[in-house]
């Protein structure tokens, strides 16, 4: 098959890798010049090992890429899909963009296939928008699940929902797939599978919202927070997950807006989840204003570690430790210390660690790296404010 999968970033780039690797000729497209010349020369970093053979192998035989999209026999758009800050529902532009410049290539039949998160009904519509072309369109949904930091793994064993019109469409899709997908490949409406995964993100932000909650009210009762979930998860029925300084990325902040905007009068429960987790970080400023206080202790003697939105990947989108950084700037005037072993060449990481540990007293832990883990022989004196309770120190002040 010849596939085009356009929006090179998470989730279209081991896309077209994997499809590539598995016997299509896959062109990717971005309109992002740099991305692409990074590709073209195989000089673009990719972290999982796998995904990075298979690249280095595919370019230039299965696997090529340009700045605009190209005919082909499928049509997967991976492009972002925000949501408006002023009425909440989905921002299409991206997804315009591409097939405003689709329907002008020499091509009368497109089967165009949607990853992006988009809101349910958004395919109907542009099914109506497009409709006025002089061009067969078939649409169909096929949204990505994968989690950044273990994609090449969850492309390949997560379940997958593809919403089509028909059996017919669903086949074509599901054999693309089934090529290098282990999981099960299922076959709902085009409006199931949009909905499904709003609902999955949102299900995920309003769980962790009712975590922060609880947060908030152990500390009131001088309770550990973690402790009492671990002790409410032993029922057989009860899955709390786990609280924290926020959320972060492209998926579980945004997703859950798309049904406020879209249904307001019916999602009282997401949107207070929504903003329970907005407001963390300024919780977490507090409560570091509260702990300098009782220890009087001065905001120079304060670090920030971990600065990407969860542990272990160089993620720093929607990161709730940039919030708090901008807040203490805007209130106190001040650049608080932090740190990310992310933000580090391997060879300084060592000892620009030791010199952000050397000027403070109080660490307070916003992601909890694997770094950490391995070096928290060097923190164990200090202070420690552990936002996601993992450090077991009787010292440790937790969330
Ligand atoms: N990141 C994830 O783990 C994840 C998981 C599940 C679903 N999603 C969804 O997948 C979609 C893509 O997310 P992402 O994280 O891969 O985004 P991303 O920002 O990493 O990548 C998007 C890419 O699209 C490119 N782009 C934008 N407009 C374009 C256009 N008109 N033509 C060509 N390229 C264009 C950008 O340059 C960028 O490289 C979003 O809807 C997101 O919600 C993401």
């Amino acid at each position: 098959m010849i596939i085009n999968v356009i929006g090179m970033g998470h989730v279209g780039l081991p896309t077209a890798i994997l499809l590539a690797h598995y016997g299509n000729r896959v062109i990717g497209t971005d309109n992002n010049d740099e991305l692409i010349k990074s590709l073209v020369s195989k000089t673009k970093i990719i972290d999982d090992e796998f995904l990075r053979q298979y690249y280095f192998s595919s370019v230039g035989s299965s696997l090529f890429f340009n700045n605009v999209p190209v005919t082909a026999e499928i049509h997967i758009i991976a492009v972002p899909t925000p949501f408006n800050k002023e009425t909440k529902k989905v921002d299409l532009n991206y997804i315009y963009n591409v097939i405003d410049q689709l329907i002008l290539l020499n091509q009368k039949e497109f089967l165009i296939v949607v990853e992006s998160t988009i809101s349910p009904g958004t395919i109907n519509h542009l099914k109506l928008k497009y409709n006025q072309v002089n061009k067969k369109i078939s649409f169909a949904h096929s949204p990505e699940r994968v989690m950044p930091g273990n994609t090449y793994y969850e492309l390949i064993n997560n379940n997958r929902t593809i919403g089509a019109d028909n059996i017919e469409t669903f086949n074509v899709i599901k054999n693309l797939y089934k090529e290098f997908v282990k999981g099960e490949i299922t076959h709902t409406d085009i409006l199931s599978a949009e909905l499904s995964k709003v609902i999955e993100n949102t299900f995920r932000d309003v769980n962790i919202a009712f975590a922060n909650e609880i947060a908030i009210i152990c500390n009131k009762l001088k309770l550990d927070a973690s402790k009492i979930i671990e002790v409410a998860n032993l029922h057989p029925r009860v899955n709390i997950l786990s609280p924290g300084p926020g959320v972060g990325g492209h998926c579980i902040p945004v997703d859950p807006w798309f049904l406020v905007g879209d249904f307001p009068e019916n999602t009282q429960l997401i949107r207070a989840a929504r903003e329970v987790n907005d407001k963390m970080p300024e919780y977490i400023k507090l409560r570091i204003l509260s702990i300098s206080d009782y220890y009087n202790l001065s905001l120079n003697d304060i670090g920030l570690y971990g600065l990407t939105y969860k542990e272990n990947v160089k993620d720093f989108r929607e990161s709730p430790s940039f919030r708090i950084l901008e807040s203490f700037k805007s209130t106190h005037g001040i650049n608080l210390k932090s740190f990310d072993p992310f933000n580090h060449e391997p060879e300084a990481l060592d000892s620009n660690f030791l010199m952000f540990l050397k000027g403070i007293k109080l660490i307070v832990i916003l992601v909890h790296h694997d770094h950490l883990r391995l070096n928290i022989e060097f923190i164990k004196e200090k202070m420690i404010f552990d936002t996601k309770n993992k450090i077991h120190y009787s010292h440790v002040i937790k969330l």
